[in-house]
C-alpha cells in the first residue's frame, strides 16, 4: 500500500455511555470546556483524512454542531438506532464509505487523550508492513475489563477475545486491545459483513474482525508502546474527573514550556482552547476559559475568571476579575473587582478599577474609570475621565439606549447619564450632575440641588437635645411614659 493510499476514518460514538449515568450522550460531556468527541476528531484533523464518519446513537443534531468546525474536510454523521455492538457501528458507516477505496481508521469517539503522533505512527506501520489491518496494542499488568490480544507460538496475532468471552488462560493475557484499528477497506467491508452475535453480549464486535482477516491469510501488523493514558477511554465521571487532571496538568506544562509562569500551577484551570503569551505571569486561582487569549508580558493577579477574553500584551488584570467576551488592548490596568461583560473593548493604557462594571462598553486609550461605575452600552473616548459612582442610566424598561462620550472629557462623581445623551468632546461634568441632554463640547455642565446653609445650626441642635435629654426606659415603662407626657413634650423629643 503506498503512501498516497486515500485515508479515511470512521469514529464510534454510539454508545450510550449508560455508566456516565446521564441524559446526554457521553461524547458531549465537556473535558477542559470542549465536548469529548471534539478530541478524537481533533487528532484526525491533523491526518487530512479525506472521509470522516462519525457514528453517534441519540442527540445526533448536538453531536452534529459539535463536531462541526472541528476542522475536518468531509465530515459524514451516521446515526446507529439501535446498539448493536462495535461492529454493527462500523458497518452502519459502510454506506458513507461505498465508493472508497483506501486505509481507514477506526477509533472510539470516548478516548479524548489520543495524540495525532499516535495516529499517524499507525498509519505508517500499516503502510511500511503493506499491511491489511493494523492494530494498536498495550500490556497491562492487570487487563481487567478489555479484549486481549491473542497470539499463536510465532507471535503472530490470531485473534482478539472479549473479557466475556474468554477462557481462563486467555484472561491472563496482559496484552490488551485499546480499539486503534487501521484497516483496508477491501478488506474490512467483507469481514463486517461476517460477523455473527454468537457471543456472551449478543453483539457484532469488531474485534472479530481481527480473527476473520487473520483466518483469512491477511497480513496483520501490531504498534506497541503508546502511553495507556493517552489510549484511556472515558466510562464514568470518575474517570472524567481523573482525564481532566491529567489533561490540565498537560496544558500548564506546555505553556510553562511556552514561557508562561504559574505561581500556583495546581490551583489554576485552562480551557483547551486557550492560548498565552509567553512572560505572561498567572497568579493563584485563575480560570482561563472558552478562547480566551493572553498576550505577552501580562499579568492576572489571582482569583480572576476569564471567558472568551481577549488580552493584548502587558496587561495586567488585579485580584479578582470576571471577565466574558471582553477584549482589552496592550498595557490596559484592570480591578481589582472589575467585572468585564460581554461587549467590553478597552483601548490601550485603559484603566477600570474596583467596582466598575462594563458591558457593550468602548473605552478609547488612556480613558480611566478608576472607582464604582456603572458603563453599559456606551462609547468613551481617548484620555477621558469617569469618576467615581459614575452610572450610564440605558435602560428605560423596555429597550436598551446609548451613551456617547467624546475625548478628554471630565465627568464628576456620582454623574448618572441618562441615555440616550451624547457628551461632546472636552466637557466637564459637575459631581452629582444628571446629564439628560446632549452637552456641546467645551462645555461645563452641572445639575444640583442648590445648597442651604444655616449657620451656627449644630450647636443650636446640641444645646436644645441636651436639654431634654431621650429617656431610656425599658419599653413598657417607655410607654406609659409617653401617655403621661404632655403633646408639646412629645413634639419636641
Ligand atoms: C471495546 C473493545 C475491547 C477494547 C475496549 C477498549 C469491542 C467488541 N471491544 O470494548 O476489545 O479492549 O473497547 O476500550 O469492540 N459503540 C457504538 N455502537 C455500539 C457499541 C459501541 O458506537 O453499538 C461505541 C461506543 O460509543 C464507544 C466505543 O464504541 O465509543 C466502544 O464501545 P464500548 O461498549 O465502550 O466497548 P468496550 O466494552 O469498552
Ligand atoms: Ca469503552
Amino acid at each position: 500500500m503506498s503512501d498516497s493510499a486515500a485515508l479515511g476514518a470512521i469514529v464510534l460514538a454510539a454508545g450510550l455511555g449508560t455508566r456516565m449515568r446521564s441524559r446526554r450522550a457521553k461524547v458531549l460531556h465537556e473535558l477542559a470546556g470542549r465536548p469529548l468527541v471534539r478530541y478524537p476528531l481533533a487528532a484526525l484533523a491533523g491526518l487530512r483524512p479525506t472521509r470522516v464518519a462519525l457514528v453517534v446513537g441519540h442527540q445526533a443534531d448536538d453531536v452534529r454542531r459539535a463536531a462541526a468546525d472541528a476542522g475536518l474536510h468531509d465530515l459524514r454523521i451516521v446515526v446507529q438506532a439501535e446498539q448493536k455492538g462495535t461492529g454493527h457501528a462500523v458497518l452502519c458507516a459502510a454506506s458513507a464509505f461505498a465508493d472508497f477505496a483506501g486505509d481507514a481508521l477506526l477509533l472510539y469517539g470516548d478516548v479524548p487523550l489520543i495524540r495525532v503522533a499516535t495516529l499517524r505512527s499507525l498509519v505508517d506501520t500499516h503502510r511500511r508492513e503493506q499491511a491489511d489491518l493494523t492494530l494498536a496494542t498495550m500490556c497491562f499488568p492487570d487487563p481487567t475489563g478489555y479484549g486481549r490480544i491473542v497470539r499463536d507460538p510465532d507471535g503472530r496475532v490470531t485473534g482478539i477475545v472479549e473479557e466475556r468471552d474468554a477462557t481462563d488462560a486467555e484472561r491472563a493475557i496482559t496484552e490488551v486491545n485499546p480499539g486503534l484499528y487501521v484497516v483496508r477497506s477491501e478488506t474490512l467491508f467483507p469481514a463486517l459483513g461476517e460477523l455473527r452475535p454468537d457471543n456472551a453480549q449478543g453483539e457484532l464486535y469488531l474485534t472479530d474482525v481481527v480473527g476473520l482477516a487473520a483466518r483469512g491469510g491477511r497480513r496483520i501488523a501490531t504498534l506497541t508502546g503508546a502511553a495507556p493514558d493517552e489510549l484511556a477511554g472515558v466510562n464514568t465521571r470518575a474517570e472524567l474527573a481523573r482525564m481532566e487532571a491529567i489533561l490540565k496538568s498537560e496544558l500548564v506544562e506546555r505553556w510553562m514550556a511556552a514561557g508562561v509562569t504559574f505561581e500556583d500551577p495546581p490551583t489554576v484551570y485552562i480551557g483547551a482552547e486557550v492560548t498565552i503569551g509567553p512572560d505572561t505571569v498567572i497568579g493563584p486561582n485563575v480560570q482561563l476559559r472558552g478562547k480566551t487569549r493572553l498576550g505577552a508580558g501580562c499579568r492576572v493577579d489571582g482569583t480572576a475568571y476569564l471567558v472568551d477574553t481577549v488580552l493584548g500584551d502587558r496587561v495586567h488584570v488585579l485580584f479578582a476579575c470576571v471577565a466574558e467576551g471582553a477584549e482589552v488592548a496592550d498595557d490596559a490596568r484592570v480591578g481589582p473587582f472589575a467585572r468585564l461583560r460581554p461587549g467590553t473593548r478597552l483601548g490601550e493604557h485603559v484603566h477600570v478599577g474596583n467596582f466598575v462594571e462594563t458591558k457593550q462598553a468602548a473605552l478609547g486609550a488612556g480613558a480611566k474609570a478608576n472607582h464604582h461605575a456603572y458603563l453599559g452600552d456606551c462609547e468613551i473616548g481617548p484620555d477621558s475621565n469617569v469618576g467615581a459612582g459614575t452610572i450610564t442610566c440605558n435602560y428605560d424598561g423596555f429597550r436598551k439606549h446609548r451613551t456617547t462620550i467624546g475625548a478628554r472629557v471630565f465627568i464628576g462623581s456620582d454623574t448618572q447619564l441618562v441615555a440616550p445623551v451624547t457628551v461632546a468632546d472636552d466637557v466637564y461634568v459637575g459631581a452629582g450632575t444628571t446629564v439628560t441632554r446632549d452637552v456641546p463640547s467645551g462645555a461645563l455642565v452641572v445639575s444640583r440641588v442648590p445648597q442651604r446653609q444655616i449657620p451656627g445650626w449644630t450647636a443650636q441642635w446640641r444645646a436644645r437635645n441636651a436639654a431634654a435629654p431621650a429617656a431610656k426606659p425599658k419599653p413598657r415603662a417607655k410607654r406609659a411614659a409617653r401617655r403621661r407626657k404632655p403633646a408639646r413634650a412629645r413634639r419636641r423629643r
